[in-house]
């Protein structure tokens, strides 16, 4: 059996096909809420040790699988390895998030990055996801993840989230060709990265496309959507057989451009009604998400409650993954992670009592 083929239950959902219960995975699943993610933390010292150290990487990636039935692992890594190999150097400010010791300020640093880096400077990936391989069951697909090049866009383009990104959504009407230029470039580099990650073995690949709804509707296919698919067709056309699932945060709105998006699933967040996205979508893809992650605040009984509610509004389709809305809250309880992980499973399986 190679891990290619559609055996698992997470492959035959991508394949729009039925399975003996719904999958279901976490945005990080791999992260502080896990004590066992906190003390490898505080022994590599700091959060970019961890990702460039792939013995480090690889144990975080199957720490969550370690400990919970969940149906897919995705890659310890972060989105911000590009700019950060395109010269721009990631730094992470404690308690503050990511941020570049050389950000673009205007337009003429474009020609400034390091547009041609070398592949080693990225070789910590496919070198943990190597590793990560020999572990993992082969039912338990992997998958290799990037930012979209409008999420990348925005964090390298001036002071990044510590202006919520004005500098990037400025160049939309001060720098547009410039800003063109970026995003092709970043699609590049995305498919490259990304079929590297394939080559080293991961089976599925996500695109984060975090800060899209950032976007004004008139902006949003151009700068957003037109840059992605670039990156989603080269992939399609590298290896048809390996699914692809866009992270459409803050589409709501305008689901219906998305349906000739040349990927097998979209990433819901949370403010979108999953009947209304099946609805506006009409089957063009498999679906995922979305439950708040707040949600796991709440009591057990809320959490399996929210489980039954999407599973019901879903039951109709043959392909369909349970995921957040957005990233697991680093200071949720842990044992709700479980328990969610658990009700998905006991809700929807066939043979289940409890079935919704
Ligand atoms: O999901 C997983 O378990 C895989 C690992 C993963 C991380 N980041 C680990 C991480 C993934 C898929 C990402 C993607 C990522 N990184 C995104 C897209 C997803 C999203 O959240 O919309 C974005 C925007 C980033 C950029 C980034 N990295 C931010 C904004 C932060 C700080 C956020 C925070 O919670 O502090 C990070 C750091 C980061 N990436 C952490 C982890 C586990 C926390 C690092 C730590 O231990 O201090």
């Amino acid at each position: 059996m190679t891990a290619t083929e559609s055996t698992d239950v997470m492959r035959l959902a991508l394949a729009g096909k039925p399975a003996s219960h719904r999958p279901v995975w976490l945005m990080r699943q791999a992260g502080r809420y896990l004590p066992e993610y906190r003390d490898i933390r505080s022994r590599a010292g700091s959060f970019l040790t961890l990702l460039k150290t792939p013995e480090l990487a690889a144990k975080v990636t199957l720490q969550p699988l370690s400990r919970f039935d969940l149906d897919a692992a995705i890659l310890f890594s972060d989105i911000l390895t590009i700019p950060d190999a395109l010269g721009l150097e990631l730094d992470f400010a404690p308690g503050e998030g990511p941020w570049f010791r050389h950000p673009i300020e205007n337009p003429g640093d474009l020609a400034r990055m390091d547009r041609e880096f070398p592949d080693a400077r990225l070789d910590y990936v496919p070198a943990t996801i190597e590793r990560i391989r020999r572990e993992l069951p082969r039912n338990k697909p992997l998958i290799g993840f990037s930012g979209s090049p409008w999420t990348l866009a925005c964090y390298m383009i001036g002071q990044g989230r510590a202006r919520e990104f004005g500098d990037a959504c400025r160049w939309l009407y001060t720098s547009p060709e410039s800003l063109n230029e970026l995003l092709l470039l970043l699609a590049e580099h995305i498919a490259n990265y990304l079929i590297r990650q394939i080559e080293a073995g991961v089976d599925i690949v996500m695109l984060f496309d975090s800060w899209g709804g950032l976007l004004p509707a008139s902006r949003y296919r151009e700068f957003s959507l037109g840059p992605a698919s670039v990156v989603l067709e080269r992939i399609r056309t590298y290896q048809p057989e390996i699914p692809s699932i866009f992270f459409a945060r803050g589409a709501g709105s305008r689901l219906e451009w998305l349906r000739d998006l040349p990927a097998r699933c979209l990433g819901l967040d949370s403010a979108v009604p999953l009947g209304q996205a099946r609805a506006c979508l009409s089957g063009s893809h498999v679906l995922q998400g979305n439950l708040d992650p707040s949600a796991l605040y709440g009591s057990t009984e809320n959490i399996r409650a929210e489980v039954c509610r999407m599973l019901n509004e879903m039951k109709e389709e043959s392909g369909y993954i349970v995921n957040l809305g957005h990233g697991i809250p680093p200071d949720v309880d842990c044992e709700k992670v479980g328990f969610l992980i658990d009700s998905v499973h006991e809700e929807s399986s066939q043979r289940s009592k409890h079935r919704c």
